[in-house]
């Protein structure tokens, strides 16, 4: 059913002034009358950066997005918003989630728009994008720039961010000398696109995809492969529709979108950073939907996708075994399967002619990765609030675990001690970072994955338990316990942990305790001091003021919900 006139008739369909100033100053830019005659707008909402090179080609998937628009009977406008690239900002990419959030809302809010394309591709860029078009609720499709081709380096594939890690214990052990690494350098990233392992940018790729936000291959298909044009034309296409019928981003991204979300981040070996995404993206849209959905939804799913950090192969792999429509066949019976899908289908439709290529990247449910691929909510009187867990990455032999902790009270302290000779650790040893949350860094940085201290990699040792109130990159790995909330930047009771203490792991039972009675908890809060802020003014400062903890998916208190788009008064 068609509904006029659209949102945009307020600028473009008006009488006198109020009609001709919006009208004329955007012929300037050669747009003929014909576009002006009440056909939908469409934005185009771009995280083109020179400064996030794995968007670097979204300029040019922009052009195939008008050309599906224009076909369809649209007016397209792009638009760029903020943009965040892992690899360069500083302190961390979380910390300007929620402004760019804010940009795509009121850059939306303010302008003749009637239904959004969100172009993404790093990791923070796809929930920026859409937090901040859920809280306007226009039609909305989000496009995936998509994953690299493998890095291929000395007969070997590299993975984004996974190698990484391990080129560098190669390399801080002997095993590789600096000529190699500088040419590992070069070979890893060798295409436009996002990170080619099963990180952040990837998992939600795969999960906007199983939401229904996304179009079906939104996650596989590699950014330099042409089929990822054809996808951004089709969506073109089909934004149109989603307008004309009126289907807003509250209509796909239902309860049941959230719950299909979390069974497929589990079965792909998907990133912890999902979970503080979609928390935050319910709390735009009003959706129901805690931490604790994440542990019961996710439990004994079963991770059938053998690709880095988890497994073996990459992104590209994934694309030619068939996809995560694939996936979601294998596991249909933990699925909504009548979600409805920006695609038009439902998504039991859309997957059901899905056949899979190669059994070795995406398993048969008899034959998984791991049998319990989904990510643990732990709790405890280290956690009041919850930790997350990914045991699809860690050892299992640690995920029952008691040991010694010996503790770093910040980043720089880690960094500045974890390869000294006199450190007093072994094997059994719970590394513990404080202040890496979300106001004690600030902006709750991707550190949690502390490196092995350089005299137990000699040993052999190649994983410990780390426990953190940080996050931890997608691509890495490791026994690594994260999102510890409260935070102990404000003085959860993380702060309160002293290196000697006994911390006992309990991944089956949910549990992460620390073995220090009620009496000596008490007396070292008592004790305790809280650090000053980072920031007295300018963002920094509304960053501290106004974020919420990890259990609340890191959103700003004043962010929450939405505001819908009523078109404002005019200012002439
Ligand atoms: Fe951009 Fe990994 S650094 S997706």
């Amino acid at each position: 059913m068609t509904k006029r006139p659209y949102r945009s008739a307020e600028w473009f369909a008006r009488e006198g002034k109020y009609g001709f100033i919006p009208r004329s100053w955007m012929k300037s830019q050669g747009f003929g009358p014909e576009l002006f005659d009440g056909r939908p707008v469409i934005g185009i909402c771009n995280t083109w950066s020179e400064l996030v090179p794995c968007n670097r080609h979204l300029g040019d998937l922009a052009e195939h997005v008008k050309r599906g628009v224009l076909l369809a009977g649209g007016f397209p406008l792009e638009f760029p918003v903020m943009s965040l690239g892992e690899p360069l900002m500083r302190p961390t990419t979380m910390m300007f989630r929620n402004l760019a959030a804010m940009d795509v809302e009121e850059t939306i809010r303010a302008n003749p728009i009637d239904g959004v394309v969100l172009l993404a591709g790093c990791d923070k860029t796809t929930p920026a994008l859409l937090m901040g078009a859920a809280s306007c609720d226009l039609p909305t499709i989000l496009v995936s720039g998509g994953p690299m081709l493998n890095g291929r380096f000395r007969g070997r594939v590299l993975g984004s961010g996974t190698d990484v890690f391990r080129l560098d214990e190669e390399y801080r052990t002997g095993a590789l000398d600096k000529a190699g690494l500088d040419a590992a350098e070069a070979a890893m990233s060798r295409s436009a696109g996002s990170c080619m392992t099963m990180g952040t940018a990837s998992t939600m790729a795969s999960i906007a995809e199983a939401m229904g936000i996304a179009p079906s291959l939104n996650g596989a298909i590699p950014a330099a492969d042409s089929r990822r044009s054809v996808l951004a034309e089709t969506a073109g296409k089909r934004i149109v529709e989603l307008v004309k019928n009126d289907t807003r981003m509250s209509q796909i991204l239902t309860r049941a979108a959230f719950e299909n979300a979390v069974v497929v981040t589990g079965a792909i070996g998907g990133s912890t950073n999902a979970v503080l995404h979609l928390l935050a993206l319910a709390g735009r849209l009003g959706v129901p939907f805690t931490l604790d959905d994440w542990d019961r939804l996710g439990r004994d799913v079963p991770c059938l996708v053998d690709l880095r950090p988890s497994g073996r192969f990459l992104m590209e792999d994934f694309f030619e075994a068939g996809g995560l429509p694939v996936v979601m066949k294998r596991i249909g019976d933990r699925l909504h399967l009548d979600a409805p899908t920006v695609d038009g289908p439902t998504l039991g439709e859309v997957i059901a002619p899905a056949v899979g290529h190669d059994d070795e990247v995406i398993r048969q449910p008899d034959n998984p990765v791991t049998a319990d691929g989904g990510l643990v909510v732990l709790r405890g009187n280290l956690a009041p609030q919850g930790a997350v867990i990914k045991p699809s990455a860690a050892t299992p032999r640690l995920m029952q675990h008691r040991g010694r902790a010996i503790v770093f009270a910040d980043a720089e302290d880690f960094r500045a001690r974890v390869d000294d000779p006199d450190l007093d650790v072994d094997a059994d040893s719970v590394l513990v970072l404080q202040n890496a949350g979300p106001r004690g860094y600030p902006g709750m940085p991707e550190v949690g994955s502390m490196a092995i201290p350089k005299k137990l990699l000699a040993e052999g040792v190649t994983d410990l338990v780390r426990l953190s109130d940080a996050r931890m990159s997608g691509t890495a790995y490791g026994t690594v316990v994260l999102h510890i909330a409260p935070e102990s930047a404000i003085g959860g009771p993380l702060a309160l942990v002293r290196t000697g203490d006994m911390i006992r792991l309990d991944v089956a039972g949910r549990q992460l305790e620390l073995e220090v009675d009620a009496a000596e908890m008490a007396r070292r809060r008592a004790e305790w001091v809280a650090p000053p802020p980072h920031h007295d003014r300018g963002y920094g400062r509304i960053f501290l003021d106004h974020v919420q903890q990890a259990d609340r998916g890191v959103d700003f208190d004043v962010l929450v919900g939405g505001s819908g788009t009523p078109p404002s008064k005019v200012s002439f």
